[in-house]
């Protein structure tokens, strides 16, 4: 049995009533064991907390605790290094753990199971193995937010033309673009943080799905495995995967976040807008054009995106239609929620990576800050401000003053005041002072907007909560 091929005889652990072992299809489709030996430390974690309550309930002996708890550790020392033969035919996790307890320790191993089921202790382990993953990410996106912050402080002055429908709009700063993306993570983190608070409830004791007649003390073992509380009811909590659910939709919204900047990371990258230079260590070259240095990593981020959506989209179709309680079909949510853990994790290493490391082409940006007549809605707010014309036609005279450079192939600025006075005579010099990219970005001090002095507040604000 031990190498998984036996199938004549019947389950050791639940073929009492079974007269021959399955077919070999049925073990395939039916083992989950290839990928829920993930699960090994928060079963075995779980098993030690429900142990130590029966105890503590007079349920079991102190002797016989004490022997699951020993032989528990061993095996958790097994795995670890290595050591550990995990059985296909032994299904899953919970099935290979305890049979080895049995071979370790005797028949004390068969007091494990009293007062729980393979329903309350899955949706255990898989609890506490999605509540770290969101504790991982709470950190990795505090580290991305902290790369964003420095990058802010230190380009809080640059300018760069900002954009709408990637045609180049207003001039905006660098330190302003980063800290739009700080808000973007910030409210992921924010999602994690709900989203733990929100499954930080034990469903250990939930037994089969009624609960149990044994005096169980729920309490304890939410107290013992870092839970809030036990959760309320028995059959809601061995038919609810919520929480894998709301780790993929945070999962598949970051995604998205994610796939955002690197969109922009790849087109900054281009040697056409120049704005940002790729560090070697997160660039490829080309095999046959040796000029060529590819931003793959982003490319690669923009791609997990739709691992990470389908995981989403494959788990709420699992759940969707399934009768109370436990199904067999949530077998299928482990798969879902590790490959998207595993992508999510590493596109935000890579972003934090890509972000501390790339050089900013200050000049290549305030060039083209300046370029495709950036300062035009300055002009017209010059107009109302100084001249006291209604905007709408301060909109159009400076479209007339833009028809006039575009016809000169020459900037705004560079216009004469005559010129600029035969459009409209209200104006006067002093119209050149919001003409330059500087001066626009240093006007716009609206609460929340481009100006550096409110870019640095934004950046005070997030530095205290960071
Ligand atoms: N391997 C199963 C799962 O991942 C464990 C629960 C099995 N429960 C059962 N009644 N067969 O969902």
């Amino acid at each position: 049995m031990a190498d998984g091929t036996d199938t004549k005889s019947s389950n050791q652990m639940w073929g009492g009533r079974f007269a021959s072992g399955p077919a070999a299809i049925m073990e395939e489709i039916n083992a989950s064991i290839g990928f829920d030996k993930k699960l090994f430390a928060q079963d075995i974690r779980g098993s030690i907390a429900h142990a130590t309550m029966l105890a503590h309930q007079g349920i079991i002996s102190a002797e016989d605790k004490d022997k699951i708890v020993h032989g528990l550790n061993t095996i958790l020392s097994e795995i670890e290094s290595g050591n550990f033969e995990f059985s296909r035919s032994l299904e899953d996790i919970h099935m290979n753990v305890e049979s080895r307890l049995a071979t370790l320790i005797g028949p004390a191993a068969g007091r494990l199971h009293t007062a729980r089921s393979r329903n309350d202790q899955v949706a255990l382990d898989f609890r506490l193995w999605v509540k770290e993953e969101l504790q991982k990410c709470e950190q990795a996106l505090t580290g991305l937010i902290a790369a964003f912050l420095d990058r802010a402080e230190e380009h809080a002055d640059t300018v760069m033309p900002g954009f709408t429908h990637l045609q180049t709009a207003q001039p905006v700063t660098f330190g302003h673009h980063c800290m739009a993306y700080v808000e973007m993570f910030g409210r992921d983190r924010s999602r994690v943080r709900h989203a733990i608070e929100h499954m930080d409830e034990s469903p250990i004791g939930a037994a089969a799905l009624a609960g149990t007649g044994f005096p169980i003390d729920r309490h304890m073992t939410a107290k013992a495995l870092g839970f809030r509380e036990p959760t309320r009811n028995s059959i809601d909590t061995v038919s609810d995967r919520d929480f894998a659910i709301e780790f993929l939709s945070i999962a598949a919204i970051a995604g998205m976040h994610l796939s955002r900047l690197a969109e922009e990371i790849v087109i900054w990258s281009t040697p056409q807008f120049g704005f940002v230079r790729l560090s070697d260590a997160f660039s490829t070259g080309s095999s046959i054009m040796p000029q060529k240095k590819n931003p793959d990593a982003a490319e690669l981020v923009r791609a997990k995106t739709g691992r990470i959506n389908g995981s989403l989209v494959a788990l709420l179709t699992i759940m969707k239609g399934l009768p109370l309680a436990y199904s067999k079909d949530m077998q299928e949510d482990k798969e879902q929620v590790f490959d998207a853990a595993e992508s999510l994790e590493l596109a935000i290493a890579a972003m934090t990576g890509m972000v501390r490391d790339m050089t900013i082409n200050t000049a290549r940006m305030k060039a083209a800050a300046g370029s495709g007549y950036s300062t035009a809605t300055d002009l017209a707010d010059w107009l109302v401000r100084e001249a006291g014309l209604p905007f709408r036609d301060a909109h159009h005279v400076t479209g007339r003053a833009v028809a006039l450079a575009e016809s000169k192939s020459c900037d705004l600025a560079e216009l004469s005041l005559e010129e600029l006075q035969a459009i409209n005579p209200a104006i006067t010099a002093k119209i050149f002072d919001v003409l330059t990219v500087e001066a626009s970005v240093a006007s716009r001090k609206s609460f929340g907007g481009t100006a550096p002095s409110e870019v640095r507040k934004q950046i005070a604000y997030w530095r205290a909560r960071n």
